[in-house]
């Protein structure tokens, strides 16, 4: 057994909405910044852009903050960064993702997001790395997520809280995207639960279903955020095609390696983005 300390959001008498609040509240004590007006998730391949979207005023490693979890995976940072942007904004930068996979529920997945939403971000940016189902998509292309389809047969809602998801991925967004890229590719993501990699069966499934993009976060995260109110935009690095696209098996470090190889270029583009918000 771990004597790692207690995290609050296990105990099922907990309310999440209370812990993402004491949450905000350590965040804004700890940073001095009252108010974040926006938030970024920094999946794999996009944590270069918490540097160059503004100027880093605080840093907290993320498990110091109540309900955040240690980091379970290296290359994932557990950091929560306060980034003072060039237009006076402020944005929370997320580098402390928990996984549906970690099978920790899914109130942990989703305390960030909540957390961001309680610390005053009225936009939620969530980015990751994931495969291509689109041949014509290399390693290293950003694509924009559209919508999804949540294959891991769990929401962050609890009891009979009914949310809708038309215009999921904010249009509105989405827009700005474009005119600062204008041949970014959209994509229908899809979540399934992981931690293995799909099979090319599977893979085949998504692409039927309507399918463009293979993950293993972002669904739950998104579905929380609109519960909270939030804009959101989704990004994919596409870090490998889906198992079956490409002929070659998937390996976690191909997917760091694509990760990083991508990084200065996405986290620019994420940076111009931001600057545009
Ligand atoms: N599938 C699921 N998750 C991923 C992949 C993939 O092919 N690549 C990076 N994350």
């Amino acid at each position: 057994m771990s004597d790692a300390p207690r995290n609050l959001l296990d105990d099922p008498t907990a309310d999440p909405f209370d812990v993402a609040l004491r949450a905000a509240n350590q965040i804004a004590e700890r940073t001095g910044v009252e108010r974040h007006e926006i938030a970024l998730t920094l999946g794999s391949g996009w944590g270069k852009a918490a540097e160059l979207i503004g100027e880093t005023t605080a840093t907290i490693p993320a498990h110091e903050i109540e309900g955040f979890s240690r980091p379970a995976l290296e290359g994932h940072v557990g950091t929560l960064r306060s980034v003072l942007l060039p237009n006076g904004k402020r944005a929370l930068v997320i580098g402390a993702r928990t996984h549906y996979y970690e099978g920790h529920g899914v109130r942990r997945v989703v305390h960030s997001v909540r957390t961001a939403a309680a610390a005053g971000a009225e936009v939620m940016i969530l980015t990751n790395g994931a495969g291509g189902i689109r041949e014509s998509w290399s390693p290293g292309t950003p694509v924009l997520i559209s919508d999804h389809i949540n294959l891991t047969g769990d929401s962050p809602l609890e009891g009979a809280t009914f949310v809708d998801l038309t215009d999921l991925y904010s249009a509105r967004l989405r827009a700005i995207a474009h005119s600062i890229e204008t041949d970014l590719d959209e994509g229908v993501y899809c979540q399934f639960r992981g931690p293995h990699y799909e099979t090319p069966a599977e893979v085949q499934m998504a692409k039927t279903i309507g399918g463009h993009i293979v993950g293993m976060s972002t669904a739950l995260e998104a579905i929380a955020a609109r519960q909270a109110g939030m804009e959101i935009l989704g990004l994919s690095l596409i870090t490998n095609l889906a198992a079956g696209i490409q002929s070659t098996p998937l390996s976690h470090l191909e997917v760091l390696e694509a990760g990083r190889d991508a990084e200065p270029v996405i986290s620019a583009l994420l940076a111009r983005i931001v600057g545009a918000l």
